[in-house]
C-alpha cells in the first residue's frame, strides 16, 4: 500500500489474534517512528514497548480494565520525557529551565508525533492498533507500574498486534467542516447542524445497537449524541501536571 493509502484504510482494532510481533518488525516500526519531527530535535520523549503478559495484566486496571491490553500481544505507551534531558544537561553543567509546563507540553507533543508515525508503519505492515485514552487520564498509576523516574509522563499509548476483526471506516467531520481558508471562519447554527448532522444520526444509532450503552444511556436520562460526548471528555489537567513534576 502507498502511504496515502495507508492513511486511508485506518480504523482502530479491538480485537486481536494471539501471534507474537516479530521483534525486527517491532524494531522496524520504531525506528519509523524516531525519524518524526521533533522540538529543536531534543527528542524529549520515551517510547516504553510492553510484551510480558504479567506486565501487561499490571497495567490492564489503570487501562479501564480494556479488553486491548490484555489479547494484544504489545502494548506500546509514548512518554513526554524530560529526564533523560535534564540529566544530560546536569552532566555538562548546562543551565536546566525544563521543570515546567511548558517543557510537558514539548515532550507531549513529541511523543505524540511519534507514536502517529509508529501507528502508520505499524498499519503499513498489516498490524492494528487501537489508543487507550487512559494513558493521559490514568498517567500516575500507569507511571508507577512503567517505573517512571519524575518529568516522564504518559501521554498516549495503544495495542498493537495482528487484527482479528475487520471494522467498516469511522466517519469524519466534512472537510468544509475541518479546514479554514486563510482565517477562522466562526460557525452559524446552521452551518453546525450541517457538520454534524451524520454524526448525530450513525453515532446515535450506534451507541443505541449496543444493548450496554443503550441501558446506560437510556438510565441516565441522555438525550441526544452531544451530551453522552460531554459524560466521556473529563479531564483533569492538574493530574498530568502532578505527574510530570512528582
Ligand atoms: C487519544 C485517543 C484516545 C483514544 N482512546 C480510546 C480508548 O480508550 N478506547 C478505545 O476503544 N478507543 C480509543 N480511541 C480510538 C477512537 O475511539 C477512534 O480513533 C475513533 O472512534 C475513530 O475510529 P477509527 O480510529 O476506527 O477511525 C482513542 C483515540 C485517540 C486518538
Amino acid at each position: 500500500m502507498t502511504v496515502l493509502e495507508t492513511i486511508h484504510q485506518h480504523r482502530s482494532i479491538r480485537k486481536y489474534k494471539p501471534d507474537p510481533i516479530p521483534e525486527e518488525l517491532i524494531r522496524e516500526i520504531l525506528e519509523a517512528g524516531i525519524r518524526t519531527s521533533s522540538s529543536a530535535n531534543m527528542n524529549t520523549y520515551s517510547i516504553i514497548v510492553t510484551r510480558d503478559r504479567a506486565e501487561r495484566e499490571k497495567l490492564h486496571i489503570p487501562h479501564r480494565e480494556q479488553s486491548m491490553v490484555l489479547d494484544a500481544p504489545v502494548l506500546l505507551t509514548f512518554c513526554a520525557d524530560f529526564n533523560r534531558m535534564r540529566k544530560w544537561l546536569k552532566l555538562n553543567n548546562a543551565p536546566d529551565g525544563f521543570d515546567c509546563f511548558r517543557s510537558f507540553m514539548v515532550g507531549a507533543i513529541d511523543a505524540i508525533l511519534v507514536s502517529q508515525t509508529v501507528a502508520l508503519a505499524a498499519e503499513s505492515k498489516g498490524l492494528g492498533i487501537c489508543y487507550l485514552g487512559s494513558t493521559l487520564s490514568n498517567c500516575d498509576q500507569i507511571g508507577e507500574v512503567l517505573e517512571l523516574p519524575p518529568s516522564v509522563v504518559p501521554v498516549v499509548g495503544y495495542s498493537l498486534g495482528y487484527p482479528d476483526e475487520n471494522p467498516d471506516l469511522r466517519d469524519r467531520l466534512p472537510y468544509e467542516g475541518l479546514v479554514h481558508e486563510e482565517t477562522y471562519q466562526d460557525y452559524t447554527d446552521d452551518q453546525l447542524k450541517k457538520i454534524y448532522h451524520t454524526r448525530e444520526t450513525a453515532g446515535w444509532e450506534r451507541y443505541m445497537s449496543d444493548p450496554d450503552l443503550r441501558r446506560q444511556i437510556e438510565d441516565s436520562g441522555v438525550e441526544n449524541l452531544a451530551q453522552v460526548s460531554i459524560c466521556k471528555v473529563s479531564f483533569d489537567a492538574l493530574q498530568v501536571k502532578k505527574a510530570f513534576e512528582r
